[in-house]
């Protein structure tokens, strides 16, 4: 993450959560039930930002799990553990996770509205499923709406280089990159992509 995109969501985050208005309770809870996600299991939810996965998390995987949720803006993370520093089976880590190793052995990764910020996402996701996700483990990548939303998004903050495109385009570009990526969902209020390690 460079010094300007992390300024940018520092800037964001007292104003995300009023902003963030996809992220409704009831639409949270149909994604995350749509996943592959249980009691006692590990989840790393990277770029947490201000935590809006992370009470719902923490009380799917419940006390004999635990949620690890990282962002590397300052502002984001200090308003998530504002919010949810109390809860037992959460930590938070200030970590790039693109550029840093990241403690832990994890059975889901989410990566909830974040995948367009990422700068390598091939070779991050080979260094996840080397270093930290458990054998059968998954990579979610997730958004509360279609990739027009976030286009349109980018699209007014000038971040072309942002672009998401469809879902089946997005897991055929993964496929080609060695991996097992399939689609779970693609509507106007979910895309979701369940990445797997096939080689
Ligand atoms: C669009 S926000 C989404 C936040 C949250 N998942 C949500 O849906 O509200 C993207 C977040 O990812 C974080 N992020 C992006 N790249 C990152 C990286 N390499 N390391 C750590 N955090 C990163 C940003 O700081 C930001 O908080």
């Amino acid at each position: 993450m460079t010094q300007s995109e992390i300024d940018f969501f520092d800037n964001l985050a007292p104003t995300w959560d009023a902003n963030e208005i996809r992220s409704t309770p009831e639409r949270v809870r149909i994604i995350l039930g749509k996943l592959p996600i249980s009691k006692g299991m590990t989840v790393l939810d990277l770029g947490t930002g201000t935590g809006v996965l992370v009470p719902y998390l923490s009380e799917i995987v419940g006390p004999a799990g635990h949620v690890t949720a990282i962002d590397l803006s300052e502002g984001m993370l200090s308003i998530a553990k504002q919010k949810y520093g109390e809860l037992k089976n959460v930590e938070f880590l200030k970590i790039d996770f693109e550029e840093e190793q990241i403690p832990g052995l994890y059975d889901v990764v989410m990566l909830y509205s974040v995948y367009p910020h990422l700068h390598a996402p091939a070779d991050t996701m080979e260094w996840l499923f080397k270093m930290n996700i458990k054998p059968g483990g998954v990579i979610v990548i997730a958004f509360p709406s279609d990739e027009k939303f976030i286009n349109n998004i980018h699209h007014e903050r000038q971040s072309e280089s942002d672009h998401l495109p469809p879902a089946h385009i997005l897991a055929d570009m993964i496929n080609s990159w060695g991996f097992c990526a399939s689609v779970v969902s693609a509507t106007e209020d979910e895309y979701i992509i369940e990445v797997r390690y096939c080689n």
